[in-house]
């Protein structure tokens, strides 16, 4: 008997376990991080003037979560983003990512 609860239990914890889903996205705090580390480079909005620096506005979430996964990993090689990516947290990630992704995507079409 209480070996069959107890595997029960199991059972229903297991799930759990395994699927702990990442903290939801937290916009605001991914606001304040680019202020403070992401702004000079990307601009506030993601969407820097400077040629140097790939626009991230309106770019999928995915695509910017595992860019910065990569950079953090060592995966995808770039002096300036494997530093940056290295302080960040993967809610950090998950935050910035959002936050990006929720900003005005600015198209420009070559002449
Ligand atoms: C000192 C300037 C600088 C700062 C600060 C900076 N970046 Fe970058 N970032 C770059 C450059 C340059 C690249 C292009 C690197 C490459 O070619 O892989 C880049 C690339 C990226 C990419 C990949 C874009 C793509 O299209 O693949 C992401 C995502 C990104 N940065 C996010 C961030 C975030 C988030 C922060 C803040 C935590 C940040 N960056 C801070 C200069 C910067």
């Amino acid at each position: 008997m209480m070996k069959r609860i107890g595997t029960a239990l199991l059972a229903a914890a297991l799930p759990l376990a395994v699927s702990l889903p990442a903290a939801a996205a937290d916009l605001a705090a991914g606001a304040a991080k680019v202020k403070e580390v992401c702004q000079a480079c990307h601009g506030l909005n993601g969407n820097s003037t400077s040629p140097d620096y790939p626009r991230l506005g309106g770019q999928h979430v995915d695509y910017l979560a595992q860019a910065l996964r990569d950079y953090k990993s060592g995966a995808r090689k770039n002096p300036i983003m494997n530093g940056f990516a290295a302080t960040l947290s993967e809610q950090d990630i998950e935050n910035v990512a959002a936050y990006f992704a929720s900003q005005p995507r600015v198209v420009f079409t070559k002449r």
